[in-house]
């Protein structure tokens, strides 16, 4: 249907991770007949096999619904809105904070956010900060307690949390079972009445505003965009401003939730445009897409203002990637290009490391972030890789106070030049039950947290503010969140800055040999706990070899623990079945001559695998 622009709704659902937002997503699905009943499997928008297989959404998804008043699919569902038809522009975002990048710029393209929050958890971390985005975007905010259908669930103290957070009456707050399909129509009527439809600015030269994309070996980079002014038909050629770089339009459409071919796309609506480019570099994130030609002869390209783009992301996490097979560099480079299109909040840079050969530093928003790139390079690009130990960057004053960034433990100065060293601090903001505090105020506390406040969301519903080292905060912190409060505190942070920290390496050696890709930086004050659990750890992993592997553990050339991976025994003797004591031994000596030499020309072999058990 052609579309009318009063008619058109642009939002996105928002929320902690795991409040229902692709569960909500499927019922809007299912009621606009977007998706036929023989098509239709949980979590929809959910597209790539690793979301499906974590639960977790990792992309914004955007997706076109028609909705037909008239026809709703199911029967005696009166809505109360005065039209009957509309073109429900929805984009699912994530809700985990390592993805916060994808939700602020979905948010750039829509007029209205759902705001979903699970009505056993409450408000939770990331609830606040999404929040907090579409607030400073403008949009009109629909707060909906969701899960109503749980036994645990406590709504009516949700709605109290909810209504002062947003200073708004809990009359104005919907609960619905987004998995029962309870109260949805008054999603799609809260919908249509308050987000604003897009402004109409049909005449003015086209400007749409690239939110996402990802590469198509024929059609190039496809760039996903939401057109602000004017329109652009699937024959014209287009001009990406940032970019300088022009090219053809190979198709245009709209995400049903593939990708559907039309003609046209004009203002305020959602949809991709195959670029034809091929270069991904060229098609990014917060550039203006106008058209080559500009319409009227008034108004030349330079006259265009480019729209406001995004900020750039600024990674906080580090890892030095390697591929296995050095022959394999070329690939990786190429792989991260194309990912780095589907993921515009990846950083990298070529190194070049002597025992490694040719690799990349790459940059994250966080460790699941990490993680998760590191399996996408294995699974979408069949990729092998050798990845070293993750780490924040930390500042160093040398002896002539000279600042030293070091973004590996692979950089870190010899000791002689080290004068102070700095590293990155976090405001951590904790939200959990009152119940959990004391247990999380003690975790916090051994990580050498500093206490700074506790603000009440609602009676039972603490929010802890501490300022800690963010090295401690991509350590496994979370999990020991988790962990403490049965998976129901959440947290987030943002960065403060560099504070002085009395931090050491840590180098292993296996067979004597430095395993650079194990050494870490940890507190002078934990180094031997650490190294202890951390060489346990490799002993549990590493496969057994022919021979015993020794591991130690080096804090400025002395050693500090060390752990042995005794031998894989081949039974030599098993064959001889009783009596001949002489042969038996000789051959037990042989064997032990024979490991003697092994071990003497020993080099181990770590499967990436291994780094990836070690290192998580
Ligand atoms: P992320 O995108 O990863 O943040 O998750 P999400 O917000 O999209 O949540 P999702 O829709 O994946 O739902 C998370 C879990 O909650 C799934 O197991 C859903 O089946 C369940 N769920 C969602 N809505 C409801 C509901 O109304 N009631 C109940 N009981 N479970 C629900």
């Amino acid at each position: 249907m052609e579309p009318i622009k009063k008619q058109i709704r642009n939002f996105v659902i928002i929320s902690h991770v795991d409040h229902g937002k692709s569960t909500l997503a499927d019922r809007f699905l299912e009621l606009t007949n977007t998706v036929p009943d023989n098509k239709m499997q949980e979590q929809f928008l959910d597209m790539m096999d690793l979301e499906r297989e974590r639960g977790i959404t990792i992309k914004l998804q955007p997706v076109r619904m028609e909705l037909d008043t008239d026809s709703l699919k199911i029967k005696n569902l009166k809505l109360k809105i005065p039209d009957s038809k509309f073109i429900l522009n929805l984009v699912d975002t994530p809700g985990h904070v390592d993805f916060s990048y994808e939700v602020s710029r979905a948010l750039a393209a829509v007029e209205g956010a759902i705001l979903l929050v699970d009505a056993a958890k409450g408000v939770q971390a990331q609830t606040l900060a999404n929040l907090e985005l579409a607030k400073k975007q403008g949009l009109a905010i629909i707060p909906i307690i969701n899960k109503i259908d749980l036994q645990q669930a406590r709504t009516e103290e949700t709605k109290q949390e909810l209504a002062k957070l947003l200073n708004i009456s809990e009359q104005d707050i919907l609960s619905i079972s987004a998995k029962k399909g309870i109260n949805i129509e008054k999603v799609l009527e809260a919908i249509i009445a308050k987000v604003k439809p897009p402004e109409i600015n049909q005449d003015r030269p086209l400007r749409a505003l690239i939110f996402d994309s990802k590469f198509d070996s024929y059609k190039g980079v496809i760039a996903y965009v939401r057109v602000i002014d004017g329109q652009i038909s699937n024959d014209e050629k287009i001009y990406l401003m940032a970019s300088e770089t022009e090219s053809k339009i190979k198709e245009l459409g709209y995400f049903k939730p593939e990708l559907s071919p039309q003609k046209k796309l004009s203002a305020g609506e959602i949809g991709y445009i195959a670029t034809g480019i091929k270069e991904p570099g060229k098609v990014r994130v917060g550039d203006t897409i106008t058209k080559l030609k500009v319409k009227s002869e008034k108004l030349k390209i330079v006259d265009i203002e480019a729209l406001p783009g995004y900020k750039e992301p600024k990674p906080v996490v580090f890892i030095s990637v390697y591929p296995e097979n050095s022959d394999r560099y070329g690939l990786l480079r190429e792989s991260l290009n194309k990912l780095k299109l589907n993921d515009a909040s990846l950083y990298f840079e070529p190194e070049h490391k002597e025992i490694f050969g040719q690799g990349f530093r790459c940059g994250f928003l966080g460790s699941l972030h990490l993680e998760i790139t590191v399996e996408r390079l294995h699974r979408e690009f069949d990729l092998d890789l050798v990845v070293f130990s993750p780490s924040v960057v930390y500042k160093i004053i040398d002896k002539v106070d000279k600042e030293i960034f070091v973004y590996s433990s692979a950089e870190w100065p010899d000791l002689a030049i080290i004068k102070e060293i700095q590293e990155p601090y976090v405001k951590l903001e904790i939200i959990c039950f009152s119940d959990a505090l004391g247990n999380i105020m003690k975790i916090l506390d051994e990580l050498q947290g500093r206490y700074i406040k506790t603000e009440y969301l609602g009676l039972n519903k603490p929010l802890l503010t501490y300022h800690i080292p963010l090295r401690e905060v991509i350590t496994g912190f979370y999990d020991k969140l988790m962990s403490v409060s049965q998976g129901y505190a959440s947290m987030n942070y943002e960065i403060l800055g560099y504070e002085k920290s009395d931090l050491v390496k840590l180098e292993i050696l296996i067979i004597g040999k430095k395993e650079e890709a194990f050494s870490r930086i940890v507190p002078k004050e934990k180094a031997y706990p650490e190294a202890r659990t951390f060489l346990k750890k490799i002993k549990e992993v590493l496969p057994q070899q022919q021979f015993s592997v020794p591991l130690q553990a080096v804090i400025g050339g002395k050693i500090i623990a060390r752990e042995t991976i005794s031998s894989r025994g081949k039974d030599v003797i098993a064959p001889l079945y009783g009596g001949d004591y002489s042969r038996k031994r000789k051959l037990l000596e042989k064997q032990k001559k024979g490991k003697k030499k092994l071990k003497e020309k020993a080099q181990i072999k770590i499967p990436s695998d291994v780094y990836l058990k070690v290192l998580s």
